[in-house]
């Protein structure tokens, strides 16, 4: 069962109650996007603060595009959401981090940039829920979506088929088919649903393109 997860990467409270309460009806869960300005060239609203805040039915999955996220997950933990993503490239303490959530009943994946190869997720993708492949450059709606990731994520799921693979970036209608024959079961979405005119139609129209895969 591939499940589509819109995308939230704001830098106020009000843009993400409208974006929440935008995708609500439609979908089980959201991806917030933090950034810091250090680990991406980009920054959003810092997010703990905020989540405490707005009332959804939604499960919340956070994005942690930020510099040593060691230092920032145990604030998070206290949060209403429910899986964190980190990445390997912004750590040495991957197996804190790791350790910090397994200690609760939430779950923890690990993001790998385009060009970060999967030989990085080897001592520890036992440890962790899910893997977080990025198919565009960190930090913003609209990226470029790298093609060669497909092949990447192939392979890890020749390697690994039990591993949960969720990807991020420039997925639409055209790269979700391709995205799921590799192996992804979770789609991150941003432009292709922020960028149409009816959210509703633009979800809807994944599904069907995604059930037609499946059927
Ligand atoms: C970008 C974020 C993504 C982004 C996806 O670095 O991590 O989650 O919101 O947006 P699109 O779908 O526009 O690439
Ligand atoms: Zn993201």
């Amino acid at each position: 069962m591939v499940e589509i997860i819109p995308s939230i990467l704001v830098k106020t409270r009000e843009e993400l109650i409208e974006k929440i309460l935008a995708v609500e009806p439609h979908v089980d869960s959201v991806h917030l996007d933090i950034a810091d300005g250090i680990f991406v060239p980009n920054v959003t609203i810092l997010g703990f603060e905020e989540i405490g805040i707005v009332e959804t039915s939604l499960a919340i999955g956070v994005h942690l595009m930020v510099s040593k996220p060691e230092n920032h997950i145990v604030r998070w933990l206290k949060t209403p959401a429910d899986r964190f993503v980190f990445h390997i490239e912004a750590t040495q303490r991957p197996r804190e981090i790791i350790d910090a959530v397994r200690e609760t009943d939430k779950l923890v994946g690990i993001a790998l940039n385009p060009q970060t190869p999967i030989s990085r997720l080897e001592p520890l993708v036992d440890y962790i829920d899910f893997v977080h492949f990025m198919t565009v450059e960190p930090g913003f709606y609209g990226g470029k979506f790298i093609e060669s990731v497909l092949d990447k994520i192939s392979e890890f799921h020749y390697f690994y088929p039990d591993k949960p693979i969720q990807v991020d970036g420039g997925v639409n209608l055209e790269t979700a088919p391709k995205l799921i024959k590799s192996g992804a079961s979770k789609l991150v979405v941003g432009s292709y649903i922020w960028k149409s005119k009816d959210v509703k139609k633009a979800i809807e129209e994944l599904k069907k393109e995604i059930k037609s895969l499946e059927s």
